[in-house]
C-alpha cells in the first residue's frame, strides 16, 4: 500500500533539512517515542531508517524530519505533497522507558537529532517529569522545532558551534554547567555519533562531576530492522554484542564502545559516494532532456 505525503515543510539551511507528514494510520496508531520506520521510496530504492518524530493518531499521520546526506535522502527530498512513498515498515525498535523521575531530565538534540527528541520530551513530560532541552547545531539555520520543544520543556537552551545563536560551542558546554549545579536524574542524547560519545563521557563521572544515567540513540547502518542482517551490530565496552534495531535504538550510553562504532560507520563511504554521483548525473541528464523537449 503506498503512503501519501500530506505535508512537506522546508526547515532551513537551503532546503537540506525538511519535515514531512505521511498518511500511515496503522503506524500512527502504534507509534511511541523511540520507534523508527524503514522507508523505501520506489521499487528500485534502498530501505533507510528514519525516526518517527511525531504522530497524530486522529489524523492517521506520522512526521519525519530528514537531513539530505546521500542518494536516498536526496530522492526523498524530491517528493512533494500528494506524492506517494512505495512502502514503509514500522513502527520498529523499542519505545523508550517512561517513568516519573525524582529530578529533571536533560534531553540533548544535535542537528537532525533534534526531531526525535520531541516525542521523548512529550511522553516524559506527560508522565510528570520536568525537562530541560539543549538543542545544538553547527549554525543558527540548522536549529528547528525550538517552539515545539518549548511546548513540552521547562527550558530550552540553544548552542551553536559558530555562536550564531545561543551559547557558542558544543552541547557539552551547557550540559556540564547544568550537571555541575543541579541534581539531574537522566540525560538523553540524540545526534551525531561523536556528540553522543562526548555526552556519555561527560556524564560518566569525569572531572569530579556526578555520574548521570544516559541514553543515546544509535544511528547505525540498518538494513532489515528486525535483527536478522547484522548491519546494526554494536559492541559494548565489555565485549558483548547487540543489535541497535531490536535492542535499541535507545541504549545505555555508558556501555557503548563508541570507538568501534565510529569505525564501522565509515565502511560504505565509497559505495555511498558512487551511488550519489550516479543519481546526480541521472538527474542532470533528465533535466537536460526535459529542457530540450
Ligand atoms: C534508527 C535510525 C533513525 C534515523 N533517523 C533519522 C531521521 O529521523 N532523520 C534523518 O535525516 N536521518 C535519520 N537516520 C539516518 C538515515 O537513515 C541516513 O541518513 C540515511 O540512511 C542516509 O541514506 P542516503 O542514501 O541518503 O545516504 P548514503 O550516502 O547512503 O549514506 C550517508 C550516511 O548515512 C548513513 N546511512 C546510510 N545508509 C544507512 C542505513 N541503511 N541505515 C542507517 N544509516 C545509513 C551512514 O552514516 C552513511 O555514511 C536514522 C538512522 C537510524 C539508524
Ligand atoms: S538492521 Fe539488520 S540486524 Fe539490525
Amino acid at each position: 500500500m503506498p503512503y501519501k505525503i500530506m505535508k512537506k515543510v522546508l526547515l532551513g539551511n537551503g532546503g537540506t533539512l525538511f519535515e514531512m507528514d505521511i498518511f500511515a494510520p496503522l503506524i500512527a496508531k502504534k507509534a511511541f517515542a523511540g520507534n523508527f520506520i524503514l522507508i523505501r521510496i520506489n521499487e528500485k530504492g534502498e530501505r533507510i531508517p528514519l525516526t518517527i518524530a511525531d504522530y497524530n493518531r486522529e489524523d492517521g499521520t506520522i512526521t519525519i524530519v530528514v537531513q539530505i546526506i546521500g542518494k536516498s535522502t536526496l530522492l526523498l527530498s524530491h517528493q512533494n505533497e500528494g506524492d506517494e512513498i512505495l512502502d514503509i515498515a514500522g513502527p520498529l525498535g523499542n519505545k523508550i522507558h517512561i517513568e516519573k523521575y525524582e529530578h529533571p531530565i536533560i534531553i540533548i538534540g544535535g542537528g537532525v537529532g533534534i526531531a526525535p527528541c520531541f516525542p521523548q520530551a512529550k511522553e516524559l513530560k506527560e508522565a510528570g517529569n520536568s525537562i530541560i532541552a539543549i538543542l545544538g547545531a553547527r549554525t543558527k539555520d540548522l536549529i528547528f522545532w525550538q517552539e515545539k520543544m518549548a511546548s513540552v520543556c521547562e527550558k530550552v537552551i540553544i548552542s551553536t558551534n559558530d555562536g550564531s545563536a545561543g551559547i557558542k560551542g558544543f552541547v557539552t558546554k551547557p550540559l556540564k554547567d547544568l550537571i555541575s549545579k543541579n541534581k539531574i536524574s537522566l540525560v538523553i542524547a540524540i545526534g551525531p555519533m561523536i556528540m553522543m560519545k562526548n555526552v556519555a563521557l561527560l556524564t560518566s563521572g569525569i572531572e569530579g562531576l556526578s555520574r548521570v544515567k544516559t541514553f543515546v540513540s544509535l544511528n547505525t547502518i540498518m538494513v532489515d530492522g528486525t535483527g536478522m542482517c547484522g548491519g546494526c551490530r554494536f559492541s559494548t565496552l565489555d565485549g558483548d554484542i547487540y543489535f541497535a534495531c531490536v535492542d535499541g535504538p535507545d541504549v545505555d550510553g555508558h556501555i557503548v564502545d563508541f570507538a568501534n562504532l565510529l569505525k564501522r560507520a565509515d565502511r560504505f563511504v565509497d559505495q555511498e559516494k558512487n551511488s550519489l554521483e550516479c543519481y546526480d548525473s541521472e538527474c542532470k541528464a533528465l533535466e537536460k532532456l526535459n529542457k530540450g523537449s
